[in-house]
Formats: structure tokens, sequence, C-alpha cells
């Protein structure tokens, strides 16, 4: 039965006043660290969170850059891609890494996504290798690790480099290897709201060469070898600066724990029982509940039912890459049925650790009154 009143509170998609609320201290005095020492750009806070992000993840290198767009892009420049170069990607992946790819010239090829969790499918990805193909693009969609495995074979076989986004996916692991150690680059975002967020933007690369390591560092700024002196390039200014990383330093020996959380969220989510909605698959620590995605034919309707609740929802995403504006639309002849489908059926529910019980009880009594 529906027990809401109209003075009841919104359940939000988020809610960063908690977050902030619950390690206010902390980050003002890392904070005030950074004003007092009058170090603000490339500094020791950011060597420490370099070293400290990379040994979580289990990389061997990190390099901090001013977001998790520019980390893709800086990332692909780092392995000479550029106009001309094909990469695979998928379509249903927000944007982000088109928007790296379009920046340096080159071609975005878009391939499928498997039915059961919406990331990278490896036959479609093999089909979608020309001899133009320079790079493998794995997003680890909703804090999901997509199939490293095989994507990383693929690649290996075809002299490829793979690529992980782990903007969603901070911790997530497969055979106790984390995300951010499978590819030969890693790119991460820090946006406020991802499982590990700053107070503003901040973006890394994890990688696994010493090499490829120092020329982020170039191509981070400007391309300069010694200062003022260019030896690399086309370079860029994206620094992710000492305040976002002094508040990230205070921020990541509580990730684990947010992440148990989340993770409690959505197996609550996902136990109550209905026939009328698909949940994601939430046992493994290959999920790490970045966003709790279920799908439904109904979407609208299921919509308006959690909104008569007061509960908020939200799609990720509802257009693909493909049918954004300026981008190419050639050689899609075998389609993308499971993205397209996907994409008209996925709702996000609220999921973030600072939730109530209370909260989460409101949004499991609202599944269980769903009624497609
Ligand atoms: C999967 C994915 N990749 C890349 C990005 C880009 O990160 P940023 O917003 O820091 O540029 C985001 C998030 O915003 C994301 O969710």
């Amino acid at each position: 039965m529906n027990s809401v009143t109209a003075t009841e509170e919104v359940v939000p998609l988020n809610d960063l006043r908690r977050h902030a609320d619950a390690l206010a201290e902390p980050i003002h005095a890392a904070t005030m660290r950074v004003i007092r020492s009058g170090w603000f750009v490339l500094g020791p806070e950011l060597e420490a969170f370099e070293r400290e992000f990379a040994a979580y993840c289990g990389a061997n290198h990190g390099v901090g850059v001013a977001n998790g767009t520019e980390a893709i892009e800086l990332a692909l420049r780092a392995f000479d891609i550029g106009p001309g170069d094909e990469v695979v990607v998928a379509a249903n992946a927000g944007m982000y890494s088109t928007t790296a790819l379009l920046a340096i010239g080159s071609t975005p090829i878009y391939a499928d996504v498997r039915e059961h969790d919406l990331t990278l499918d490896p036959e479609a990805v093999r089909h979608a290798i020309s001899p133009r193909t320079r790079a493998i693009i794995a997003t680890h969609l909703y804090g999901r690790l997509a199939d490293v495995v095989a994507l990383r074979a693929i690649a290996d076989s075809h002299g490829l480099a793979f690529i992980e986004d782990c903007a969603q996916a901070h911790g997530c692991s497969r055979d106790g290897v984390r995300a951010g150690a499978w590819g030969d680059a890693a790119t991460f975002s820090f946006y406020p709201t991802k499982n590990l967020g700053a107070c503003g933007d901040a973006g890394l690369v994890t990688c696994r060469s010493a090499d490829t390591a120092a020329r982020l560092r170039r191509l981070r700024q400007y391309g300069w070898g010694d200062k003022y002196v260019v030896v690399d390039g086309p370079a860029r200014n994206s620094r992710l600066d000492e305040m976002q990383a002094a508040i990230l330093r205070e921020k990541l020996p509580h990730l684990e724990g947010w992440n148990a959380r989340r993770r409690k969220i959505a197996a609550m989510y996902a136990a109550v029982e209905t026939t009328a909605l698909r949940y994601p698959d939430v046992s493994g620590a290959d999920y790490v509940a970045h966003l709790f995605v279920v799908r439904t034919s109904h979407r609208d309707a299921l919509r308006r039912h959690l909104s008569a609740r007061r509960i908020a929802s939200d799609v990720h995403y509802p257009v693909l890459d493909n049918e954004q504006p300026r981008v190419d639309r050639r050689d899609l002849s075998a389609g993308l049925p499971q993205s397209v489908r996907a994409a008209a059926e996925i709702l996000t529910l609220p999921c973030f650790p600072e939730m109530t019980d209370a909260e989460v009880g409101r949004v499991c009594d609202a599944l269980r009154e769903w009624r497609s």
C-alpha cells in the first residue's frame, strides 16, 4: 500500500551535502594544509595521491589530470593515436570516450554490448576491428567490470592498446585484480558523484609502463620536458590541482566502506521479488554499484510510479553516442541491437552510500508495489 504523504522528503538520486558533511573537518584541514603551503599545482599532494591511488588499484603508475574525459584523451595521445585512426568503443557510455576521440580526430567505431551487463561484447569487438584500428576502450559501465580477460586477449592478438574507462568503477575487481590494473592504461574521473569524488573536477590515468607514465606527465603540461621546453605533443594543459589531490587523499581510505554500503543497498533492491523488472547482477566484487540500473519495457510508467512516491530516478543514458550530433554514423551495418534496446528500457534508482535505511526501504516498497 502507498503510505506516502505530500510532505515526505524526496529520496534523491544523490546528495553531496550529506557526503561532504560527514567529512567536513578533514576536508577543511586538507584544504587549509594546501592553502598554507602556497603550492597549488603539481606538488607533493598530487605526487602522494598518484602513488596512493595507483597502489590501491594495483597499477604501476598514476598520473593526475584535470578530469575523466581528458584522461581518456591523454591516454589515447600517449599511444600516438590521432587523426585517421579507429578506436572500438561502446555507444551506450555517455559520450565521454567519443568526446575524447573527436578531440584528437580519431574515429569511434561502435561495437554492441552484452545483454546481461551492457558492457562491450567481445564478439562484436572482434567484428569491429579493421586495419586502421589502434585501440579498444572498455567502459566499466554503472560500476561493472567489463569482460577484461577476453577484451585484453583481443587487443593483444591484434596489437592494439587496451584502455579501461574506470570513471564509474573505482574499486571493482575480478580475481582480485582491480579496475585500473587490467589495461595498458586506465582512466578515472573523480567528478563529485563518482564512487571516489573530488570537490570539483579531477581525473587520473593509471598505466603499466614507466614510459607511458612519463609521456602522460609531458602531455598533461604543454608537452614540456624541462620547463618551457616542448619535447612532446600534441599536448594539453590538464592538471589535477593540489587542493583536489589533498581532498581525494582524505577520501580514499573511505572508498571501500562506501562501496560496501552501495553494494548492500543494491543487494536490498535486488532482493525485492518482482517479475516486472530486471535487476543487475549484484553478487560479485566486479560490481561496485556506482549506478543501480533496472530494465523495464514500461519505463515511463515506472518513473511516474516512483515520482508519485517522491523517489527520484534518471536515465543513464537516453541517447547513444552514434545518434548524437557531429558523430560519424558510418560502419553500423551490423547495428547495435542490444544498445538500442537498453537505451529504451534502462532506469537508474537512488543508490549512494549516505542513503538512510528508511530511504532504501521506501525504494524497496515502491519496487514491491510496481506492476507493469
Ligand atoms: C564512464 C565515464 N567516462 C568518463 C567520464 C568523464 O569524466 P569527467 O566528467 O570527469 O570528464 C564519466 C563521467 O562523467 C563517465 O561516467
